[in-house]
């Protein structure tokens, strides 16, 4: 049996995940699909690393040397053709702790800050407890996929004097991993309009086929001035509970108070299994990683045909993350009764749609990096659920 297929029981290992659906879900019969972590293991050669580190048995403040930074550099060349200095690295626990102090060191209060909306909930939450205030772009949906609205944009950016846009790329949750045409027009709208770019591209390696990941910040010198790009090992080969991240700024003007926010707040150094973690993965994770998007692309199609033959549920087709957004608008229910359906009916654990903004009443978001036998259980509950209702 593969690590992609075994079904690992992960209640009693403190999850998040697992852990919590009683509480959350008001029911232990709730099949959890939500919170973004995956029911896999890492790859052989991080619980190797691990193991040894592990047995060292000494866990003393820990350096992230030029061999860590070296292996981020190869690893953004190899994966996005993207050559960094890395001097332009900086480290932190966690992408959502990075926006939260970048967010505080580059604005100010008050300031006007764009998301593109429906998106993460923490991007609302980095913005709004530091008393800036969000400014929606909202995505179009038509045809099954999700597009941007330029002069909206550019509209929204020029009304409120917009200081900085916090991009999600790929997005989550409506799944666009944004191309090379998106990225430049969103990107020359900033420049033109003296907009700071802070990209979140935790996503960056969970990319489906026929499509690439591009950083916005490698697009061209002038761009990368006015970014700084947020990545993590942590969701691509499934490490979250081991908190490390990383910042790319190309700009010293940008980095300066940036790494000042994250010294002050303590928050500048990784933890050691964390760093040991980032150099194994990125050094010998590949294999593993190409394995699982196969896996990932084949629970989509799964789920895709089973969930849109019930023909009130439409799968938005995902271009990456092993997110999927579902349209349950046909339905015809109320908000609060879609989320009642879900969890007391067919009881599944999806997250709810209007977390993400007013714009995903309607929808649920599925989580699908699980074994297929997960899958399976979790797609025929709804699948059940809705022919029977
Ligand atoms: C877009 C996005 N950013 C950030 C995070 C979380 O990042 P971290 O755990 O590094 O704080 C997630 C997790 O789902 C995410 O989807």
């Amino acid at each position: 049996m593969s690590r992609f297929t075994e079904v690992r029981e992960r209640t009693g290992t403190r999850s998040v995940k697992w852990d919590m659906t009683e509480k959350l879900f008001k029911s232990n019969e709730v099949l959890p699909m939500w919170v973004a972590d995956m029911d896999f293991q890492a790859p052989q050669a991080v619980i190797d690393a691990l193991t040894e580190r592990a047995a060292h048995g000494i866990f003393g403040y820990t350096i992230t040397d030029e061999l860590v930074e070296g292996t981020i550099y190869e690893w953004l060349k190899r994966q996005y053709g993207w050559t960094i200095d890395t001097k332009w690295i900086s480290y932190s626990p966690g992408v959502v702790p990075s926006l939260h102090m970048i967010v505080q060191a580059l604005t100010k209060k008050g300031d006007n800050l764009l998301i593109q909306t429906p998106v993460y909930p923490p991007f609302y939450k980095v913005i709004e407890q530091h008393d800036r205030n969000v400014i929606t772009n909202k995505l179009m949906y038509k045809d099954n996929r999700y597009e941007i609205d330029y002069e909206d944009f550019e509209n929204k950016i020029v009304e409120n004097e917009v200081k900085a846009f916090i991009l999600c790329n790929p997005h989550n949750p409506v799944g666009r991993v944004w191309t090379e045409k998106e990225l430049k027009k969103m990107a020359d709208i900033c420049l033109k309009h003296d907009v700071l770019i802070f990209s979140d591209e935790i996503h960056s390696d969970l990319v489906l086929s026929g499509h690439k990941h591009l950083p916005i910040a490698s697009l061209s010198e002038e761009i990368s001035k006015k970014t700084i790009t947020c990545l993590s090992p942590t969701k691509t080969f499934n490490l979250a509970g081991l908190q490390a991240s990383y910042v790319v700024t190309a700009n010293d003007k940008l980095k300066k108070p940036m790494d000042e926010m994250f010294h002050a707040q303590g928050m500048h150094m990784l933890n050691t299994m964390g760093i040991t973690a980032l150099e194994a993965a990125y050094k010998h994770g590949e294999a593993w990683l190409k394995e699982l998007l196969e896996v990932i692309e084949d629970n989509k199609n799964f789920a895709k045909k089973y969930l849109n033959e019930t023909d009130q549920i439409e799968v938005v087709e995902p271009e990456g993350t092993y997110l999927l957004w579902l349209d349950c608008r046909k339905m015809g229910m109320e908000h609060d009764e879609l989320k009642r359906f879900m969890q007391e009916t067919a009881k599944v654990g999806l997250n709810d749609g209007a977390s993400f903004g007013i714009e995903g009443e309607g929808f649920m978001r599925m989580n699908i990096a699980c074994p297929k036998a997960t899958l399976e259980e979790g797609v025929n509950r709804i699948v059940k659920a809705v022919k029977n209702r």
